[in-house]
């Protein structure tokens, strides 16, 4: 063996050696010395919990691949529909069966009225659209009951496609009830961010047509936001599909775990809190206060990402090319300031603390004019393909039900006392 742990049980002196693949050994090898021992680990820092195919994140190098293609260059020369294909598939797609995806997406873009009518119009008049959006996702588990049979082939592709087409229709409409708009129906001639931009804000022209330039930059923002491997919301979906759950109630679980703000939900506290600084000259006081312990530098910081996540990069020049149409983000300056100070500064240099995804993201959302708590929505449009990409590769490699070991820390054995005795 090259590259090899050796493991001693003490208490029997019996050792055992162990190949170390890929920086890391399989607990298959090691329980056959030691059986029934298992590792605490919260958060799950040092486990991988599957092998998997789709996307690699090089956290120390600052690199994100799909299927091997480099994040940069997919978000420069492709398109979002595309990058769905290539997650799903494993490869890039012909000229013929990227029409027929295309063609299937677009085909599945209405839902069903009763989902609008019964599910999303029943909410309060100021629900969170994230949280109407993992409601009414699970709610389409009870329209398509085919849903079930998740080792059927053809179910399967068709529940995908209903998935990825139907997430921006949802999105839009949670979106419109939230504002007292009425629905918009998907225009399917326009491409899939246009037809999404038209749910968002057509008014009463006959014909929506976003600028070209906007729809681009959101088609980036959905590339860059597709996959991230085993982060927390695909591994809600991955720990839910291990249960055989139909992939409606899958993503709804995926759903839920990105509304947090940990998560999905962290672009729309890095709005709030570059709102709450206001003025360029409060930004090293606020620096410190973050040092002190009193709150997080929100947009920052990445279990993975010990460098610059490759995303804030594309999404800081996206920014750009948007606010030439918008007009600046007038936050721009004080987020470029907040960067320039923590990435000179020793607290957040000696914990690898860089921009993540969300630190950029939310100021060009905020110049389209999407309100806030759309944020969350606009990650979950483009993260579904990588929920389902991860449930379907799952499901092909038949793996066990999610049962992690846990440290009981509770009472030792007790005997029950009557209620008027205690
Ligand atoms: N601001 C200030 N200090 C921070 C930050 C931050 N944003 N992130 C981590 N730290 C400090 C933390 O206090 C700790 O310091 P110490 O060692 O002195 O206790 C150290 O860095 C390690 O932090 P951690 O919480 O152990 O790191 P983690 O890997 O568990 O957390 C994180 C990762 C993303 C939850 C965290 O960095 C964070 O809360 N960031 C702000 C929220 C955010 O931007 N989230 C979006 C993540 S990227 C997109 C996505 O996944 O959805």
């Amino acid at each position: 063996m090259t590259e090899s742990i050796t493991i001693i049980d003490n208490r029997t002196g019996n050792q055992l050696e162990i190949p170390i693949s890929q920086g890391g050994v399989a607990a298959s090898e090691w329980q056959k010395l030691l059986p029934g021992v298992w590792f605490y680990d919260p958060g799950l820092t040092a486990t991988a919990a599957c092998a998997s195919s789709i996307t690699i994140v090089d956290g120390e190098n600052g690199i994100l691949r799909y299927r091997g293609y480099p994040i940069e260059e997919l978000a420069e020369h492709s398109t979002y529909l595309e990058v769905a294909y290539l997650l799903l598939n494993g490869e890039l797609p012909t000229t013929d069966e990227y029409e027929r995806w295309r063609h299937e997406i677009t085909m599945h873009t209405f839902i069903h009225e009763n989902v609008r009518k019964r599910f999303l119009e029943g909410f309060h008049y100021d629900a969170h659209p994230m949280g109407m959006l993992v409601s009414a996702v699970a709610a389409l588990s009870t329209f398509y009951l085919d849903a079930k049979d998740i080792f059927d082939p053809e179910s399967r592709a068709k529940q995908v496609t209903r998935l990825i087409a139907k997430m921006p229709t949802l999105a839009a409409a949670a979106h419109r009830f939230s504002v007292g708009m009425p629905f918009v129906y998907p225009d399917n001639s326009l491409d899939f961010c246009s037809n999404f931009l038209s749910m968002m804000w057509k008014v009463a022209e006959p014909r929506f047509e976003p600028d070209p330039v906007l729809a681009r930059a959101l088609d980036i923002l959905f590339i860059l936001h597709a996959d991230h491997e085993q982060n927390c919301s695909t591994t809600a979906m991955r720990i839910v599909g291990s249960s055989h759950a139909d992939p409606y109630s899958c993503c709804a679980a995926a759903c839920a775990a990105l509304y947090g703000p940990r998560h999905g939900g962290a672009n729309e506290e890095v709005i709030r809190m570059l709102g709450e600084i206001g003025s360029l000259e409060n930004v090293p006081a606020f620096v410190e206060e973050v040092k002190q312990g009193h709150g997080r530098l929100q947009g920052f910081g990445h279990r993975v990402y010990k460098n610059y996540d490759p995303r804030a990069k594309i999404i800081k020049k996206t920014a750009d090319e948007v606010f030439t149409i918008t007009g600046k983000n007038p936050l721009l300056d004080i987020a470029l300031k907040l960067e320039e100070i923590a990435l000179n500064d020793e607290y957040f240099t000696s914990r690898r603390l860089y921009p993540n995804v969300d630190f950029y993201s939310g100021l060009i959302y905020q110049a389209m004019g999407f309100p806030l708590e759309m944020f969350p929505v606009l990650f979950a449009i483009p993260r579904t393909v990588g929920w389902l990409a991860h449930w379907q590769e799952l499901l092909d490699q038949d793996s066990k039900i999610a049962r992690p070991r846990q440290l009981y820390v509770g009472a030792e054995p007790r005997q029950y006392v009557p209620m008027g005795q205690r």
